[in-house]
């Protein structure tokens, strides 16, 4: 299938039928999020994968009940930095040193940059920030799932606070933004399996300037 057919494929699933997602698409789902590109290649953002029955229900509990928070196979809860700290910044420069072996001395100044920047900045600013590159991670793990054939609800559909207390975030210096729950539709339960997918027209949509 081409990438098209499989993103006109998925669909938000209503309802999953609890049938594991075999380990190896999951790996490759989680891969996608983590080759995701990022501002200044920082990935401020971590991804939970949450299996554990007990700790689906909490969380079921805070996202509306929405069914899929438990009938999926893997909840995955991606989480961006609460904020851009020096050591932050400073851990994925020095990995990137690390990884390509040199020091180059404009890479270096943009780190200066970033340091003059970031840190001094509104919290709530950088978590915005980091919140929309969890954003671009969650979009690629969605558009993995639907090439594995592995169903997935994107939901913002949530109490982010309750969620950070139930899976212990703040401590850590995250913040939960957007969860997504894969597994495999429940063709019975699902309301929305069968209807047609509705989008704006490309004209609409898109405006070419030649
Ligand atoms: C960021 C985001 C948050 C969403 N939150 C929810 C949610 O909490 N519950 C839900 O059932 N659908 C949720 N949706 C699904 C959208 O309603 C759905 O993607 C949209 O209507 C387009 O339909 P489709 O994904 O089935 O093509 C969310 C989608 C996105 C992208």
């Amino acid at each position: 299938m081409e990438l098209l057919d499989k993103l006109k494929w998925r669909y938000a699933a209503k309802a999953m039928n609890g049938e594991k997602v075999p380990q190896e698409k999951v790996d490759r789902i989680l891969e996608a999020a983590r080759l995701a590109p990022t501002s200044s290649g920082l990935q401020p953002f971590e991804i939970i994968v949450v299996t554990n029955p007990e700790i689906k229900e909490k969380i079921k509990a805070v996202a509306w009940n929405q069914s899929v928070v438990t009938d999926c196979s893997h909840l995955l809860v991606f989480a961006a930095w609460d904020n851009y700290t020096e050591e932050r910044i400073n851990k994925m420069f020095d990995l990137t040193n690390e990884i390509r072996g040199f020091k180059n001395e404009g890479w270096e100044n943009y780190r200066q940059q970033l340091l003059g920047i970031y840190p001094q900045r509104d919290p709530e600013v950088n978590f915005q920030h980091a919140a929309r590159q969890a954003y671009i991670a969650f979009t690629e793990a969605l558009t993995a799932a639907a090439f594995e054939k592995v169903d997935a609800t994107p939901m913002e559909g949530f109490d982010p606070d309750a969620v950070d207390e139930i899976l212990g975030l703040r401590e850590k210096g995250l913040r939960s933004c957007v969860l997504l729950p894969i597994g495999y539709r429940n063709t019975e339960e699902d309301w929305l399996v069968n209807l047609v997918k509705v989008r704006r027209s490309k004209e609409d949509l898109v405006t070419v300037i030649d």
